[in-house]
């Protein structure tokens, strides 16, 4: 019977509102790439409601966990970026397999990251910015997503290329984060375009560089180094995001939600909004789930090794 009731399900799918699980606080970049998206995807998967479900915390580990738990029906999706890679090495005790535990619906784009202070830092450029860090050693507060968000494992690197430490402010996500940055209650923090952008333009914020291998083409990002020009030599990140749902989702209810992707992939106004906030939109075989997953493998055997050099943990 209940084969028979997940066929049907299947074949009725979808029959009520999705659930998208962004792991970070509404209002910043994994929670915009969720927007957008959901947007997109609204109508290929024929006009359902999708809701997105902000569950932030532990390094993304809470609303991934929501989602390795819930019923493999379809109606529970997780959204999250390289944090998939990350937390296994950030965290001691794992409460779900991210490889084992989740069907792979494809990846959605590639996100640079720029490192931004506070409007009233006295540093206008790198140069400046650098001179400023050594004479302010031990009063340096940078903030972040908590321990294992994009913005803290490139806070990481980046305290590794200056060796210099800074007190970590963690925050329920980059959007709080920016909040306080622009109010001057952090100095600095490295985040990604998605939700730098549009504060660099109306210079509520300082943009110092870019953690890209080349410039980015962005109009309002053009002008900046990346880091590497700077002498921040190995600074090289970039926060990818992709779609997952519960180990055991129907085969065909997967096959619909891939399309879907697809689609949204491809939809011009999707794409403008990701473009005009410094967004890469995959195009390449990495929206496959095979891919996907060998991807998100190969990320994690890169990451584990710097993150245990750095010692920290999530949990
Ligand atoms: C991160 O730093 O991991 C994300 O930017 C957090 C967020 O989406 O708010």
């Amino acid at each position: 019977a209940t084969l028979a009731a997940g066929l049907a399900g299947a074949q009725t799918y979808p029959s009520k509102p999705i659930n998208i699980v962004v792991p970070f606080a509404a209002g910043g970049p994994t929670d915009r790439v969720a927007r957008d998206l959901a947007e997109a995807m609204r109508k290929p998967l024929g006009d359902v409601a999708i809701i997105i479900d902000n569950v932030a915390g532990a390094g993304s580990s809470i609303g991934t966990s929501k989602v390795a738990k819930a019923a493999p029906d379809g109606y529970t999706l997780l959204l999250n970026h390289i944090a998939m890679a990350t937390m296994p090495a950030l965290l001691r005790t794992m409460p779900f397999k991210v490889e084992s535990d989740f069907e792979y619906l494809g990846m959605i784009n590639d996100v640079p990251m720029t490192l931004v202070g506070r409007p009233s830092l006295p540093a206008q450029n790198y140069k400046e910015l650098s001179a400023w860090l050594n004479q302010n050693k031990g009063k340096i507060n940078l903030g972040n997503a908590g321990i294992g968000s994009a913005s803290h494992l490139c806070g990481l690197l980046f305290q590794n290329a200056v060796q210099i430490d800074m007190t970590t402010v963690p925050y329920k996500g980059t959007a709080p984060a920016m909040t306080d940055l622009m109010g001057g209650q952090i100095d600095l923090m490295c985040d990604q375009t998605t939700n730098t952008t549009q504060q660099i333009e109306a210079k509520k914020v300082i943009a110092y560089g870019v953690t890209t291998a080349k410039p980015l083409t962005t109009p309002a990002l053009k002008s900046l180094p990346t880091l590497q020009d700077v002498g921040l030599k190995g600074f090289e990140v970039t926060i990818w995001h992709g779609l997952y749902a519960p180990k055991g989702t129907p085969a065909d209810v997967q096959a619909k939600i891939h399309a879907a992707l697809k689609v949204a992939l491809k939809d011009p106004e999707f794409i403008k909004k990701q473009e005009a906030l410094g967004a890469v939109i995959i195009t390449d075989k990495r929206v496959d789930a095979a891919e996907h997953k060998k991807f998100v493998a190969a990320e994690i055997a890169k990451w584990t090794p710097i993150i245990k050099a750095a010692g920290v943990y999530a949990d």
